[in-house]
């Protein structure tokens, strides 16, 4: 537990010292070798995050899957039973700003897009490493989703995102894919 503070400490500290022309630049990276893959053009609807602070941009992965007519799930998080409900956005409209500096989708203005529906899940965190393992924010929301995910699952990192060894409890769930700047690293 201590470790995974330290760790998410430290990689958020890094995170921050991006300089706006790298983020841009290696999102753009991130996001062209996503579009390459069999992952992204095999899957007609797909989950993923609005970013905040110095995640990955998916704003423009998002625009990219409009325009390609695919279905795009983003969630809302409920803090009580820690559970994440996804909607299908079809404009930036339909998001709020809501706890922990998070943009959610408005449950008024779009439908719920089911786990069975979802073709390829994009999975956020701070920091990951080459077995798969993820460092979220600490909620455990994605811990609780992604045993019920048949889809596969990708992460979107930085290089100083990419840890030696995330530490491991019981219930931490594998990513199968991790896209970095410079392609697949995992
Ligand atoms: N499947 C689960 N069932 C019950 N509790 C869980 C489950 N997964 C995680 N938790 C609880 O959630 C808390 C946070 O877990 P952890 O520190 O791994 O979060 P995280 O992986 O950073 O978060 P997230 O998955 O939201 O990105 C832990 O206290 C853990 O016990
Ligand atoms: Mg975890």
């Amino acid at each position: 537990m201590e470790k995974k503070l330290s760790i998410r400490k430290h990689v958020t500290e890094v995170l921050g010292r991006l300089t706006e022309e790298q983020y841009i630049e290696e999102s753009k990276q991130i996001a062209q070798h996503l579009f390459d893959s069999p992952y992204w053009n095999g899957a007609q609807v797909i989950a993923l995050t609005i970013p905040r602070d110095q995640e990955v941009d998916t704003y423009e992965i998002i625009k990219k899957g409009w325009k390609e007519n695919k279905k795009i799930a983003v969630p809302r998080a409920d803090f009580k039973t820690k559970k994440m409900t996804f909607y299908e956005l079809t404009s930036f409209d339909q998001l709020e700003q809501s706890a922990f500096r998070m943009k959610e989708p408005k449950e008024t203005l779009c439908r719920i897009i089911s786990k069975g529906e979802m073709e390829l899940v994009i999975v956020p965190g701070v920091a990951f490493d080459k077995r798969g393992y993820r460092l979220g924010y600490g909620g455990g929301f994605y811990d609780r989703f992604l045993p019920h995910i048949k889809a596969p699952t990708i992460a979107l990192a930085f290089s100083c995102q990419l840890v030696k060894e995330v530490p491991v409890d019981i219930h931490d769930w594998k990513i199968d894919h991790i896209i970095s700047p410079t392609g697949f690293y995992r």
